[in-house]
């Protein structure tokens, strides 16, 4: 929700900009951690979803560890207040300089996906003297009922290591002289909005510590990765935190010293940003009007990579409602927020809104065309 002052404000920034509403990161944070707090998990925020500097020393101000995937992120991820003991490190193809640098900084644990990833963590750690902490990734094979871009826990997925193997991956790890196991990980997809996948997430996790104590292998890390959705329909409502950490606390019968780990990222990140763009021109087509706006799928790739839909608002125009396929300048016909979209009569120089793009917005632009990346509004700075 913007006030009429805030669109005030934003007609005279040049388009398109990410705009961060501070009061939003910071309520969902607080939420978060309250919630963590009263149920004893530790939070690692997936950098992933949004890696800018000013949203990481943010969450990192609230007490949150970071889940990264590259060494890059893990060195943005320090440089904005994480501690690298409260950092984990996750990807299927972690490189040797990375694996090698997380282990320099003290990181709290790999998530590994592979035995030959762990050979290699073993023998780096080894020349530099060190014991390297892992938890073993593993695929529960639920499906996570969202976009299968990113479902990640199924078979032909290539996240996690098959339950099957377990009993060898065991034995081969139990030679390595220098990685401590220290728990398991799991995630099984992204933009989950069904509780019921959780629970049968939490259920194959009770099974998998059945496993682990019936061979007597001690785990401190249950990691239940991300994944909690959000409603892009209603942008101002926060993910369901409480169901989703009921439903946990519930269902996982944990064992005496051990402790779950999550990993949100689009849930405490998505609702407070919004990308914000003026529309160029308005267009015939022959069943429809295009509504041509100043950013493209270059700034906000979720639309045409996942068919991804973003609640679209004319935030200048009080006109009566038409329909418009709103459409970005890039020259690819997948480079459209949305079709058919009832907004209010829409001219040139109106703004628009398209909500719910904290996550995996601005982290995932590119330069396609050349075009300049997006800019970026902090609600403080206007
Ligand atoms: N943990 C791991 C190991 C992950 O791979 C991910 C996301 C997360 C945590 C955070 O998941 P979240 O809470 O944000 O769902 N670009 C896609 C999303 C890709 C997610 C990749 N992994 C999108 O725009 O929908």
């Amino acid at each position: 929700m913007f006030t009429s002052d805030t669109v005030t404000k934003f007609r005279d920034l040049p388009t398109p900009f990410y705009y961060y509403d501070l009061d939003v990161l910071n309520s969902t944070c607080r939420k978060v951690a309250t919630e963590s707090k009263y149920s004893g998990y530790k939070v690692h925020y997936a950098v992933k979803a949004n890696p800018n500097p000013r949203i990481l020393q943010i969450i990192s101000s609230y007490g949150f560890g970071a889940d990264c995937v590259s060494w890059n992120e893990i060195e943005r991820a320090i440089g904005c207040g994480f501690k690298p003991s409260e950092i984990v490190f996750a990807g299927v193809g972690k490189t040797d300089m990375d694996i090698t640098m997380a282990l320099e900084a003290g990181i709290l644990c790999f998530n590994c996906e592979s035995v030959p990833e762990i050979e290699v963590i073993d023998s780096i750690a080894a020349r530099l003297g060190k014991s390297a902490p892992i938890a073993l990734r593993i695929n529960p094979y639920i499906d996570a009922f969202t976009h299968k871009y990113i479902t990640t826990g199924i078979e032909e997925s290539k996240f996690g290591i098959n339950t099957w193997e377990l009993d060898e991956v065991m034995k081969r790890i139990s030679g390595l002289g220098n990685t401590s196991l220290k728990g398991i990980h799991f995630h099984i997809g992204s933009q989950i909005t069904r509780m019921s996948v959780f629970k049968s997430l939490c259920s194959r996790i009770n099974e998998l510590l059945d496993w682990f104590s019936s061979h007597n292998v001690e785990l401190e890390i249950i990691n239940v990765g991300g994944g909690l959705g959000i409603d892009y329909e209603n942008p101002d409502v926060p993910a369901r935190f409480e169901d989703y950490f009921c439903m946990i606390n519930e269902f996982i019968n944990l064992r005496g010293g051990q402790n779950i780990h999550i990993e949100p990222g689009r849930s405490l990140v998505g609702q407070c940003g919004s990308l914000i763009s003026k529309v160029l021109f308005i267009k015939n087509g022959i069943n429809t009007v295009f509504a041509i706006i100043d950013a493209g799928m270059t700034d906000l790739i979720r639309p045409a990579l996942y068919q991804a839909h973003h609640r679209i608002e004319n935030l200048t125009s009080p006109g009566s409602l038409y329909r418009y396929d709103v459409v970005g300048p890039v020259c690819e016909s997948s480079d459209t927020f949305g079709k058919f979209i009832e907004l209010p009569e829409t001219r040139r120089g109106d703004i628009i809104a398209i909500r719910s793009a904290g996550a995996y917005g601005e982290s995932m632009a590119s330069r396609y065309n050349l075009r300049d990346l997006p800019k970026v509004v902090f609600s403080d700075e206007i």
